[in-house]
């Protein structure tokens, strides 16, 4: 789908529909009432009848008979303009191509009016593009439901703004590259293929990437990822994937030889420049383990990845834009299956970096293999961890599938993923990490359990991945719910696999990027 910006006036664009968005209570004005004049009236018509009310994910094709260029006008509807935030405004856009696809337009046009400010480029193009994902079918012969869009014209968004269209359009297709992987069953996406994807986008950047399989992970102590990969034939990986966007790390890890960072006003002071690990949950399937799932909804489960997917998706896009930021990504890829040799409930294994952890319900696989991967992350240097994990049914109760649900261990990283979160339209809700909890993770027999708390169960598996982010700061970033809207009646958020986490990844390194960029300005002066 190609998008480009033009400066002609709609009414002569040469295409088969021209969208045209709405607020609830509002009317048409500017460049939509001229329209609307040279179409005799028809367009405010519809709106102050009522007939077409701008609420979310309403769309409504008009003929154009002729009046002007465009073969149809779409009014599409944004919701109320004080409900309006980055992730409902890509959703009315994912949904006006969605449904201009089903009507089969090629060509399309989206005028910029009232209520969309000029700020509003980047949401738009992000939720068109995403509106073009469909997940790939393996039925042999079946013919697709909704056509391919080829053009899409944005009027009124302003001139010498093209850079900013490009970097939005790979946002939204990276998001859709994550949806893929998400949707894909998992015979096809093992932890090996998982490795494979990794290894693709780091030849294509000239990245350097690390596979550890078992042998590896033996020798490093990974027994928690060893653990929870032991019941399944597919033998688990820890992927790597390096991204030097700082010229003062030619490869080194550890540290030396990097410029120092100054002590900014405020800012912890670090001796080596921030890197930012991105750390994804890659389990390919969860069955559960021995702690048996209910076999209802099991086949879901494939998804549980979506961590994975986010983060490498979003390394592609950091990686492919050149921001001037170290960041990795760490996956902990398994798949969690019963056998003759999977671990017990009961189990204690010690993890790698030496607390030992009491397996009560293999079942509580996600905080065991992200506990591995954050100390994989820390011995590479990470300064900064975010991990992102379909980890508990709880956050399904505690926030619903509109936003993913967060903790953090520090408030002014937490500040910088809040905003990066806003910025993409890509909803975290943080709660709380009460010290009270903290009892809660004690086993008799270990140094944790990795279950059994009684309640809190989103907060608890935040608690327990924090006991592995040696005192840096992270945040965990559950997106059980967001990840996959199973919820039919919830109708304004995506439904299916989302790529939850996959903006927010890049848009958390673009500002981590933006702020080393000024800090050393500041030295500079
Ligand atoms: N992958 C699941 C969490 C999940 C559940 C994701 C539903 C998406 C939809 C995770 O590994 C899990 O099984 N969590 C347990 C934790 C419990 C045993 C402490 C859960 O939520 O029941
Ligand atoms: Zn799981
Ligand atoms: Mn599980």
């Amino acid at each position: 789908m190609k998008i480009s910006l033009v400066s002609a006036g709609a009414a002569e664009l040469n295409v088969d529909a021209l969208a045209i968005p709405v607020a609830t209570g509002q009317r048409l004005t500017g460049a939509a009432l001229e329209l609307d004049r040279a179409m005799g009236g028809v367009l405010s018509e519809m709106v102050v009848n009522a007939e077409f009310r701008g609420r979310i994910h309403e769309v409504l094709p008009i003929p154009a008979q002729g009046k002007i260029a465009p073969r149809r006008v779409i009014l599409y509807g944004l919701g109320a303009v004080h409900d309006l935030d980055g992730q409902r405004l890509r959703s009315a856009h994912h949904e006006l191509v969605r449904a201009s696809r089903t009507w089969g337009y090629k060509r399309m046009a989206v005028l910029r009016s009232e209520p969309l400010g000029a700020d509003s480029l980047k949401a738009v193009v992000e939720g068109c593009v995403m509106g073009t994902f469909e997940r790939r079918s393996r039925q042999t012969g079946a013919a697709p439901e909704r056509r391919e869009i080829d053009e899409v014209a944005l009027v009124g968004f302003g001139g010498g703004r093209e850079r900013e269209v490009v970097a939005a359009q790979e946002n939204g297709e990276a998001t859709n590259r994550a949806r893929e992987w998400q949707n894909a069953p998992a015979n096809e996406l093992t932890p090996d293929a998982l490795a494979q994807e990794a290894t693709q986008i780091a030849q294509r950047h000239n990245l350097e990437i690390e596979v550890l399989g078992p042998a590896e992970l033996k020798a490093g102590g990974y027994n928690l990822l060893l653990g929870v990969g032991a019941g399944s034939a597919k033998p688990p990986r820890l992927i790597r994937v390096r991204y030097h966007g700082t010229s003062s790390s030619p490869g080194g890890e550890g540290g030396s030889g990097r410029m120092a960072a100054p002590v900014g006003r405020g800012e912890a002071s670090t001796e080596n420049v921030p890197v930012l690990a991105l750390i994804g949950k890659g389990i390919t399937f969860d069955s559960g383990g021995i702690s048996l799932k209910n076999p209802e909804n099991m086949s879901r489960m494939k998804d549980d990845m979506s961590g994975a997917a986010a983060v490498l998706s979003a390394i592609d896009v950091i990686a492919s834009r050149k921001l001037p930021l170290d960041v990795m990504a760490v996956i902990a890829a398994a798949e969690n299956m019963p056998g003759p040799s999977a671990q017990r409930p009961g189990d204690v294994i010690v993890s790698a970096d030496g607390k030992t952890v009491e397996i009560v319900n293999t079942d509580a696989e996600g905080r065991l293999v992200l506990a591995d991967a954050l100390t994989h992350a820390l011995r590479n240097g990470a300064t900064h961890l975010i991990d992102l994990a379909t980890l508990t049914g709880a956050a399904t109760v505690a926030i619903g599938h509109a936003a993913s649900a967060a903790t953090s261990n520090d408030d002014d990283f937490w500040s910088v993923v809040d905003q990066a979160s806003r910025e993409a339209g890509d909803r975290v809700w943080r709660l709380p990490m009460y010290a009270d909890y903290r009892i809660l993770l004690r086993s008799q027999i270990a140094d944790l359990r990795n279950s059994e708390y009684g309640e809190a169960g989103t907060i608890m598996g935040g608690m327990f991945i924090a006991e592995f982010a040696g005192g840096k700061p992270w945040a965990h970033i559950d997106i059980a719910a967001s990840a996959w809207n199973t919820n039919d009646e919830l109708t304004t958020i995506l439904r299916g696999p989302s790529g939850a986490g996959t903006r927010l990844c890049i848009e958390l390194a673009e500002r981590m990027a933006l702020r080393g960029a000024e800090l050393r300005a500041m030295v500079a002066r």
